[in-house]
This record gives C-alpha cells, structure tokens and sequence, in this order.
C-alpha cells in the first residue's frame, strides 16, 4: 500500500551526492527509452510521477522517490542511446556507477531489458558491473503488451541463456497493462527488507554456535563466540 510520496530531488554528479537518510534504497537500470520511468510509475501507482517520455535521454540525473517514509527508489539515467552526445555519455557512466559504488543504502537493483530486444553491449556491461560490486540483482522484462505471450515466453528464455540466469529469475512486465506488476512488487520489497549485502555478516560468523572457535579468512585471527553464563 502506497500511502505516501516524496520526491527527494536529483543527484546530478556524484560529488553532489549527500545521504538523505539511511533508508533502504532500491534503484532502477537500464537502457535509455527501456520504460524505467514509466516502471516506478506502476509501482507507486501514480500516473506520473517520475517523467515518462518519447525523447529518449530525458532522465539526466539521479531521481530519488521515498515511499511510505520507509524506503527510496532511485531512478538511473539510461544509458547506451546512440543520439546523446559522447560528452554526456562520459558523464552520466560515471554517475552511475560511482553512485552504485557508493550508496550505504542500497539494497538492490532492477535491471530492466526491453523483452523484443537482445541485450546490448551496454546491457551485458552493466551486468558485469552489478557482478563485480555483487548488489542483488532482479532483472524485468519491459513492454510485453508488444508481443504475443508464446513470443514472450520465448524472449524470456532467451535472454535468460543469454544472462546464464535461470527463466524465474525475470519478471515480465508492462506498463501498457500493468501485466507483472505485483510481482514485481514483491521481489522489490524482498531486496527492501534484508540486511545490506555490504555490511553483510560473513558466512562463518552466521553459521557459528556459541562456544565454537572460527578463523578470520581475513586476518587469521581465531575468534570465539562467548557461551552466556
Ligand atoms: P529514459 O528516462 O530516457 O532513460 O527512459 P525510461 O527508461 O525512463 O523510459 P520511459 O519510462 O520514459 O518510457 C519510454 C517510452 O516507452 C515512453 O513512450 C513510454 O510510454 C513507453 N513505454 C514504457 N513502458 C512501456 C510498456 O510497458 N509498454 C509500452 N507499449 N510502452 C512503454
Ligand atoms: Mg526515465
């Protein structure tokens, strides 16, 4: 339930970033024109709340959305249309992965793919990047209104092959109908409600009883959990 909205404000570069707060954050990727804007709309539930529109590149800066005063949606520039000028192509990669580097809050990202297209070089980088800083990752599948359903069951298991994900691990969305959206709901407040994967607890000291005696595989040092009297 959406009870409330706020439009925080935009980043525009990375020194200008300031932590809002410490409230979860979930942000939104993806290519220029992909339908992230139009994505976050459904979410909310509002019809225009962050900028939709035709010219492709519109969303220039990082917008962020705090909902019910108990988590933010970030909405990332697109990236990878052709038409924008090298100049601002060097500096909106930057923003957004000094952004994604950064941010204490963040908790996850959607990386949304257009479900006619395969994925671009661009597409496949930003997968690696989300890799490499490891930030839990669901992936949806945009405008699906345009394509019959035995075409988009066939378009999700193809770039799922291409991913090396499995099929259930994307989720078919349309703005158009609304197609996913609850779906979508559910896995974003997933990535909402666990513990940062960056100030995670390692395995080791998840999985210790009391009393049992573990090695740092960091610096070596035994460590010991203390048995309560
Ligand atoms: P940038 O801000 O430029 O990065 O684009 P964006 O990813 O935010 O895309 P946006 O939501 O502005 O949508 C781009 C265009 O695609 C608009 O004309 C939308 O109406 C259209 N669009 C978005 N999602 C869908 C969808 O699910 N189905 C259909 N048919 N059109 C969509
Ligand atoms: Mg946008």
């Amino acid at each position: 339930m959406i009870k409330s909205l706020e439009f925080i404000g935009p980043m525009a570069t990375v020194e200008g970033w300031r932590p809002t707060n410490e409230l979860p954050e979930v942000a939104f990727a993806g290519r220029s024109n992909v339908g992230k804007s139009s994505l976050l709309n459904r979410l909310v539930r509002r019809k225009a709340f962050a900028r939709v529109s035709n010219t492709p590149g519109r969303t220039r800066e990082i917008n962020f959305f705090k909902v019910n005063d108990t988590f933010v949606l970030a909405d990332l520039p697109g990236y990878g249309y052709a038409k924008v000028s090298k100049t601002r192509k060097a500096e909106w990669l930057p923003l957004i992965e000094g952004y994604l580097r950064a941010s204490t809050a963040l908790r996850g990202v959607v990386q949304l793919l257009d479900v006619r297209h395969h994925p671009s070089e661009e597409d496949l980088q930003m997968f690696d990047f989300l890799a490499e800083i490891e930030v839990p990752t669901i992936v949806a599948l945009t405008k699906i209104d345009k394509l019959k359903p035995r075409e988009v069951a066939k378009r999700v298991h193809e770039i799922a092959v291409a991913l090396r994900l499995e099929d259930d691990q994307m989720i078919p969305f349309s703005a158009e109908t609304n197609q996913g959206r609850d779906d979508l709901a559910a896995a974003l407040m997933s990535l909402i409600e666990q513990p940062s994967w960056r100030a995670a607890p390692t395995t080791l000291e998840l999985e210790m009883e009391p009393g049992e005696t573990s090695v740092d595989a960091v610096s070596g040092e035994a460590e010991r959990l203390d048995v309560p009297p």
